[in-house]
């Protein structure tokens, strides 16, 4: 189910409701705008880090604001500044945004299972900490954050596809905080003009994604055959996803961020689904190793089916995810093969790995 006119790039380039506001931006070109510095909290994650290489690419000066605390120094740019700090840190906060024209805000504690485990750390970081970003901006006259949100504030789905009014009873404290965080960013567009945007991720896959990355599918397979080991699937396999490649993601946090017009919640996904059979399958087409799979009994709270409705964003900032889940799996396994930091994660099976 996935769309062969999609592009994949090189290697080293990396309906609404009351509190859903979207306006169409007229700007044919949404980078023309683009202010000379920008602050990335959680720049030295997965999708920050992706976002700070774009925006370098495009002639940007990134600032990233993270504390390393799931992130990785070794996905730090030199071209980039860094600021280690923290941003429940007022004053580490303020001064890494001093000179910024606007805020991606991704530095979260992010996953269900960690929220469970600790909803007080959870809370302090996505809702105080984002309350402190927004404060940040507001003594900075900074009038845009666009904030990294989540699929998880929908809960169980109810419809498909899911679009930004199906909704929305999480069903972990990370999806409350998420939620209570993207309120927070509409309150102060209402009260001081702010043009906050916050993005809900479906299922973000790519480059600089690890094994450690919290329960995601496509790390855990790349993983389980990168050790020579089956794939364990629960339930029947015919359960459906939305995979959204972390490049058309950092792509729609630029297009986001410098349309002039934009404002409110907008879903991020590909717009398309496969089934978790088919992804065991185009993994290991792309890994060219056949390790098989097995199942196991559902997993309770899995939801069966999920596919993003992204025509708000189509139509605001001019979203067109560009990256075929074949071609996006083929360069990911590419990557997780050399990357050092999970060939630690691993013992390589050099030998039965195909090399293109
Ligand atoms: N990966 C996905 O599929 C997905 C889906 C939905 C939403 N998101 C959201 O996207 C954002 C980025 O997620 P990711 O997958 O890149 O995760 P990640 O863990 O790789 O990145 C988060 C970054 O934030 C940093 N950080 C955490 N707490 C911090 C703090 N208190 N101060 C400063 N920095 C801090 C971490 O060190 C890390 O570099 C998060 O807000 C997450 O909730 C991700």
């Amino acid at each position: 189910m996935t769309n062969s006119n999609k592009k994949v790039r090189t290697l080293n380039s990396c309906s609404s409701t009351s509190n859903v506001e979207h306006r169409t931006s007229n700007s044919s070109s949404p980078t023309s705008n683009l202010p000379l510095r920008a602050l990335v909290t959680g720049g030295a994650g997965f999708i920050g880090s992706n976002i700070v290489r774009r925006l370098l690419e495009q002639g940007s000066q990134p600032v990233v604001l993270d504390d390393l605390s799931s992130g990785y120094k070794e996905n730090l740019l030199p071209e980039a500044k860094f600021v280690k700090g923290d941003v429940r840190d007022r004053e580490t906060t303020e001064k890494a945004m001093a000179g910024c024209g606007v805020v991606f805000h991704l530095a979260a504690s992010v996953g269900n299972k960690r929220s469970i485990d600790d909803p007080l750390t959870d809370a302090g970081i996505n809702v105080l900490g984002t309350l402190n970003v927004l404060e940040a901006a507001r003594q900075h006259g900074v009038m845009r954050i666009v904030f990294s949100s989540s699929a998880g504030i929908f809960g169980e789905l109810k419809t498909l596809p899911i679009a930004e009014d199906h909704p929305q009873d999480p069903d972990s404290p990370y999806g409350a905080s998420k939620l209570a965080a993207e309120k927070m960013c509409l309150v102060y567009n209402k009260l001081y003009g702010m043009r906050n945007v916050c993005l809900r991720y479906f299922n973000v896959y790519g480059l600089n994604q690890r094994y450690d990355a919290y329960g995601n599918v496509i790390p855990i397979f790349a993983n389980r055959i990168l050790k020579d080991e089956s794939l364990t699937i629960y339930g029947d396999g015919g359960q459906t996803r939305d995979f959204v490649n972390v490049a058309d993601v950092a792509a729609a946090n630029i297009a986001a961020a410098f349309s002039p017009a934009a404002r409110g919640v907008f879903n991020i996904g590909s717009g398309t689904r496969v089934t978790i059979n088919e992804l065991a399958r185009l993994i290991q087409e792309a890994a060219g190793m056949e390790v098989g799979k097995e199942f196991a009994p559902p997993r309770p709270g899995d939801v069966r089916d999920s596919l993003a409705d992204i025509r708000a964003a189509q139509k605001a900032f001019a979203f067109a995810p560009q990256t075929d889940l074949k071609d996006g799996l083929v360069e990911y396994m590419e990557w997780i093969k050399q990357d050092p930091l999970s060939g630690s994660m691993f013992e390589v099976r050099g030998s039965r790995l195909k090399k293109r």
